[in-house]
């Protein structure tokens, strides 16, 4: 559902319930007590009716109220709310990121961060282009040294991002947080952030532009393995080198995969920088 059909059902059902609240505040005359009504803080794609809430927050005939969890398999609690109550994490949230894609996450990121430093090195040996990089940003010491450092990094790249694919495939996570996306809404929520009107205040959903850049490293990763498994077994691997168009050609591609990688990550770092809570949800359970 694209976001403007959303906040129109949105408008719908809270209409629908206004017109209720109406009616039961007609049925009962005011008599000094508040009718109590209880609501819901929406999680991912429930209907939003945060509006509606403040709207009927400054009704003095309602009492609004909210559900909190405090121990696990016990009833629901509900407390007195306002618009200035602080949102108290209950015991059952679900975390915005499961443990495992959180373990993933890092275990990608040291992985990408050993491979382009020592990647670099190997690279200086012999280089592509009219230039090499700094030896104080590269690892591995000396070529033989650096490419230890990529096999082993290698293994965890690889290992862990099949587990990661693998996990997101049977736990249907790869199309509820990856899926809708679209050009028109790519563009959209890219037109919104950069007038700064992207909203941040549900960190349990990515917009398309995120859902596209993380598909994106996704997929480039998967093309610099696959490519550095040309490099590295290029007998073995014959026929990807051949539809990679040869040798020279798969280097290529692992360079410019790496540089867009690269790009990517200090565009990540910078919209992390941006909106620096998500950081908290990416390290522990919130
Ligand atoms: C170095 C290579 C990195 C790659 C390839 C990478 C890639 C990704 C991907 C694909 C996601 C989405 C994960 C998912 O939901 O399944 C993600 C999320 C995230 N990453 Fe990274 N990342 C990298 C490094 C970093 C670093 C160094 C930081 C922080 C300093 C960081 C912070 C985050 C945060 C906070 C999120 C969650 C964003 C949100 O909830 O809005 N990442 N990253």
């Amino acid at each position: 559902m694209s976001a403007t059909a959303r906040a129109a059902a949105d408008a719908r059902i809270a209409g629908l319930l206004q017109g209720r609240i109406h009616d039961c505040l007609a049925a009962a005359p005011w008599g000094g007590r508040r009718v109590v009504l209880s609501a819901f803080w929406p999680i991912g794609d429930e209907p939003d009716l945060r509006p509606a809430l403040q709207a009927w927050a400054r009704d003095d005939r309602l009492e609004l109220t909210l559900p909190v969890i405090l121990t696990k398999a016990a009833p629901l609690e509900f407390r007195a709310w306002t618009p200035d109550t602080p949102m108290a994490p209950g015991a059952y949230g679900p975390p915005i990121h499961p443990a495992w894609v959180r373990a993933a996450h890092w275990l990608n990121a040291a992985a990408v961060l050993v491979m382009v430093a020592s990647g670099w090195r190997i690279y200086n040996a012999s280089p592509l282009f009219g230039f090499t990089f700094p030896e104080a940003v590269t690892l591995g010491g000396w070529l033989a040294g650096a490419l230890q450092w990529h096999f082993a990094a290698m293994w965890l790249l690889a290992a862990n991002g099949l587990v990661y694919l693998a996990l997101n495939l049977a736990t249907g996570r790869l199309f509820h947080r990856f899926l809708p996306l679209s050009p028109r809404g790519v563009l959209r929520d890219m037109a919104a952030a950069l007038r700064g009107h992207l909203a941040h205040d549900d960190a349990r959903r990515y917009n398309q532009v995120q859902r596209l850049a993380y598909l994106f490293a996704m997929f480039d990763i998967a093309l610099l393995v696959v490519s550095g498994l040309v490099l590295w077994k290029s007998v073995q691997f014959g026929m990807l080198r051949e539809l990679m168009g040869g040798y020279e050609a798969a280097r290529r591609v692992h360079f410019v995969a790496m540089a867009v990688l690269v790009g990517f990550v200090a565009l990540h770092l910078a919209m992390v920088a941006l909106v620096p809570r998500t950081l908290r949800t990416m390290i522990v359970k919130s």
